[in-house]
């Protein structure tokens, strides 16, 4: 018996060794940790479940019969994020460079199966050659098989990608259906193709780092949300991104009790919007004043600058956070803001997270590159997504809501539970100026008359009053309290309820 113990715990060992020490070595070199490290420092001490420990792959293909390493590539299990279940698979660069076979696709798949009946997020943590050359189109089977659960576990449990090495290839295609991806900056990189290819295809010199790395995807590209120094603050974000999230799509998000008043007024707000209209202001302020203890976790800081999206919590309860920024191209709406915009919303929406709004927003952006870009369709996809949400919706306009962006930024026509306006805002088809010089064309070479038209304009209509006068703003609040209103508007609409008409799906102009 005592030799039958000694050899499982051999042959545990041997798997934990993954590659081997050198390949451990080289990992420690490039300043990556193993896969198992990862995991280690990712769930809480001790409660790393493995599964799949003695799998190993089946080819038989150029010598692959006498290179079998046990877990074959891939660490997969459960385990807890701050109490709370979580599956997760990591793969291990020490093994074939961490490059996916039927039996590692076989591995990620188990686990993705368990997550979606027991109702858990699924966590992968990709280092990855890609398929497994030896392998073939078993290989590519085995994306496959990954692929279709991400699409059948989207929107019923949380996913998320940490990408903390190569990720090439069509495998770029799993993360990119999970609903947040962190990347690891200098160590991690992600493109279809790679810089040898686009040399020979297009001509152009670059490197992995430009072509796909952390900073690439998380200013230019918007692929990924967020990008971190190391391996090490990756995993503790992610960690504190887990705390905002509930485990499925039929629970709620868990609720952290809070020592921040809920009623706490903040007076610096009442000055936070200059007064004149055209002079910018940072919309993050007024974030970081009302959610509770000023702790927003922001994703894609660094991309659309002009729309901040995160969660925070209000009274202990999460929310998803969408604010117009006035800092950046006066806040308007564009093709990456929208579609930057909407994907969070439809998060929320899919995982019970009222979303809250503030809107400081002049109107969609002119311009031929947002027309010729598809701003119609793109805009469209953030309609689309706050129409058919049904999760609590909370709005505040701060200051402008012109247009077609009024509309959008969660209105009360698109089933707004509580619209708020503080008393400057100014609500209107658009800019006093721009209305004018329409409507009072015939006085255009009278510039006396034209203020005095504009002037008339504004007391008319840039105003909340009006907006108020028919029900479409809730109310006309002081800014100082917005703290408390939005938390009352919350606490009312804890048991909201409505649904949809049934459909297969809608058709969300993508
Ligand atoms: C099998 C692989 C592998 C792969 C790496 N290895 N990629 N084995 N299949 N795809 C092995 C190497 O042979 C090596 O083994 C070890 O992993 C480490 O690789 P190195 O090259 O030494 O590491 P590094 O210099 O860091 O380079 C990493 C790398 C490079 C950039 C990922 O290995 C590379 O370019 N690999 C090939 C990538 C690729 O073409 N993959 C297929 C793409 S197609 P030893 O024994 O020496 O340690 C694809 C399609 C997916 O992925 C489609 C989905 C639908």
């Amino acid at each position: 018996m005592t030799s039958i113990l000694e050899q499982l715990d051999n042959k545990r060992a041997a798997a934990r060794l993954g590659g081997g020490q050198k390949r451990i070595d080289a990992q420690h070199a490039k300043g990556k940790l193993t896969a198992r490290e990862r995991i280690e420092l990712l769930l809480d001490e001790g409660t790393f479940e493995e599964w799949d420990m003695f799998v190993e792959h089946r080819c038989a293909d150029f010598g692959m019969q006498e290179q079998k390493i046990p877990g074959d590539g891939v660490v997969t299990g459960y385990g807890m994020i701050n109490g709370r279940l979580v599956f997760v698979f990591s793969q291990d660069f020490t093994v074939f460079g961490g490059a996916l076979s039927e039996a590692h696709a076989e591995k990620i798949c188990k686990v993705m199966d368990q997550a979606i009946k027991v109702g858990a997020p699924v966590i992968g943590l990709n280092d990855s050659g890609g398929a497994r050359i030896q392998e073939g189109v078993a290989s590519l089977g085995g994306y496959a098989e990954v692929f279709q659960r991400n699409v059948l576990a989207s929107g019923v449990v949380p996913q998320i990608s940490m990408i903390m090495g190569p990720c090439a290839g069509g495998a770029v295609y799993s993360p990119a259906m999970t609903d947040f991806i962190f990347m690891v900056k200098d160590s991690s990189y992600m493109f279809v193709t790679g810089p040898e290819v686009v040399k020979t295809v297009t001509h152009e010199e670059v490197t992995s780092e430009e072509l796909g790395g952390a900073l690439t995807h998380s200013t230019r590209s918007g692929v990924a949300d967020l990008a971190f120094e190391n391996d090490v603050e990756a995993l503790l974000m992610l960690r504190r991104l887990y705390n905002y999230l509930p485990l499925n799509s039929r629970e709620k998000p868990p609720v952290r009790p809070s020592r921040d008043p809920s009623e706490r007024a903040d007076l610096s707000l009442d000055t936070l919007v200059p007064a004149n209209p055209n002079q910018p202001y940072d919309m993050k302020e007024l974030i970081l004043k009302t959610v509770d203890d000023g702790d927003f976790f922001e994703l894609q800081p660094e991309y659309a600058k002009n729309i901040v999206i995160g969660f925070g919590r209000m009274d202990g309860q999460p929310v998803g956070i969408v604010a117009n920024q006035p800092l950046v191209l006066a806040g308007c709406l564009d093709i990456k803001s929208s579609i930057k915009a909407a994907r969070f919303v439809r998060f929320c929406d899919a995982f019970n997270i009222p979303i809250l709004t503030f809107v400081d927003v002049p109107g969609f952006m002119p311009g031929t590159a947002q027309e010729y870009g598809g701003i119609i369709k793109h805009g469209a996809k953030l309609l689309f997504a706050y129409a058919e949400c049904t999760v609590p919706k909370v709005t505040v306009i701060t200051r402008k809501a012109y247009g077609g962006a009024y509309d959008v930024m969660s209105s009360k026509h698109l089933r707004g539970d509580v619209n708020l306006a503080w008393p400057n805002a100014e609500i209107a088809v658009m800019g006093a100026k721009g209305a004018v010089e329409i409507i009072f064309r015939q006085d255009k070479n009278d510039p006396e008359k034209l203020a005095a038209r504009e002037a008339e304009y504004k007391t008319r209509f840039a105003n909340p009053f009006v907006a108020g006068s028919r029900g479409f703003i809730d109310d006309v609040i002081q800014p100082h309290e917005t703290r408390k209103r939005i938390c009352r508007s919350l606490a009312m609409l804890q048991n909201k309820q409505l649904e949809n008409p049934w459909r297969k799906h809608g058709n969300i102009p993508l």
